[in-house]
């Protein structure tokens, strides 16, 4: 059976699949316009499922919290759409020209396509996060969603080398800021108190932080055919994440330098990272994240989930895609 690159990545927890099914129908519903010239476009957007690993952490979250998939389905919809259009903004400033194992919204059509794209189901989402009937939800996803665009600023505006402490400043806005709403709104929908909801909220920070690094790792040594995606896309933009941030650390200035000024071919600055250790570190760090996350679900005293969060946590660290 042919599988799409990224949605094989949490079968191993036995829920991606089904969940990617579900959402993706919630969105064709919400989407679908009538308009014959937004239609068809939509429609290329929606055939290649992502991994859902944010509605499949939230349907994890709410049974930690006593729910179910149903309690949070539609909330999770929405987080996919913010997701989704997110993308089709971020592959216009990165230049994309593959996601999922296709070509891009910008590079099939235009620039302003994707970006209108991205316009429209973002609104669309935010529409449908107004019917979930939760205002203390909705607040949650527009504070993340203004985070994430602020993490996306500033991580635009560095353009050059940045501390860890930069990097995880932006990534924990660009990317954490999504997978912790999903974890706060997850608890919020399934009755949690405050206090819950803050925990799941640092649940999906550290989630979310160790899902980046490890994507961040994955363009150093990932297989594009498995990826969807270009491999070594940021040293190739110059978009220095933790793998090069690290193998640059003790790095004099010439040295650095030689990095960036096209004196390296973009298989030596990889031999790089990976022979001063970036990956390994990063992984670490990766993992660091993770076990912060593990301390937080023994929290909840929900002991029938800590194995099924152990193969969602395994799931984030030990992927191809
Ligand atoms: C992927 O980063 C991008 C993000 C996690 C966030 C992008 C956010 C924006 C562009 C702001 C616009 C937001 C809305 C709601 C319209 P990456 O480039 O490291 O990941 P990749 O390798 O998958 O491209
Ligand atoms: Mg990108």
């Amino acid at each position: 059976m042919h599988r799409q690159p990224g949605a094989a990545v949490l079968l191993n927890t036995g829920i991606s699949h089904r969940i990617g099914a579900d959402v993706y129908r919630v969105l064709r519903d919400i989407l679908s316009s009538g308009d014959a010239a937004i239609d068809p476009i939509l429609e290329q957007i929606l055939s290649k499922e992502g991994k859902c690993i944010r509605p499949a952490f939230m349907e994890l979250v709410a049974g930690l919290n006593g729910g179910t998939w149903l309690t949070v389905e539609k909330a999770a919809a929405v987080v996919e759409a913010v997701h989704l259009a997110s993308l089709l903004h971020d592959d216009v400033l990165d230049g994309a020209s593959h996601r999922r194992g296709v070509a891009t919204v910008n590079a099939r059509h235009s620039d302003k396509i994707s970006v209108l794209f991205g316009d429209y189901i973002f609104i669309t989402a935010l529409h449908m996060a107004r019917s979930i009937g939760n205002r203390d939800a909705e607040t949650v996803l527009f504070s993340a969603v203004t985070r994430m665009v602020g993490g996306e600023i500033r991580d635009t505006l560095e353009n050059g080398f940045c501390d860890e402490e930069t990097y995880l400043d932006i990534i924990g806005r660009k990317t954490a800021s999504l997978f912790a709403a999903a974890g706060e709104i997850s608890i919020l929908l399934t009755g949690g108190s405050t206090h819950a909801s803050r925990m799941g909220a640092e649940l999906g920070e550290c989630v979310g932080i160790a899902f980046q690094i490890v994507d961040d790792a994955l363009d150093y040594t990932g297989d594009h055919s498995l990826m969807g995606k270009p491999a070594h896309i940021d040293a190739l933009t110059g978009n220095i994440t933790l793998p090069l941030i690290y193998a640059m650390k003790d790095m004099s200035v010439v040295e650095r330098a030689r990095v960036f000024d096209g004196s390296l071919s973009i298989d030596d600055i990889c031999d790089l990272v990976v022979e001063r250790g970036g990956i390994e570190y990063s992984l670490e760090r990766a993992r660091e994240y993770i076990s912060r996350g593990k301390y937080i679900i023994s929290q909840f005293g929900n002991t029938e989930f800590i194995d099924i969060f152990a193969r969602f946590f395994d799931a984030v660290i030990d992927r191809n895609a």
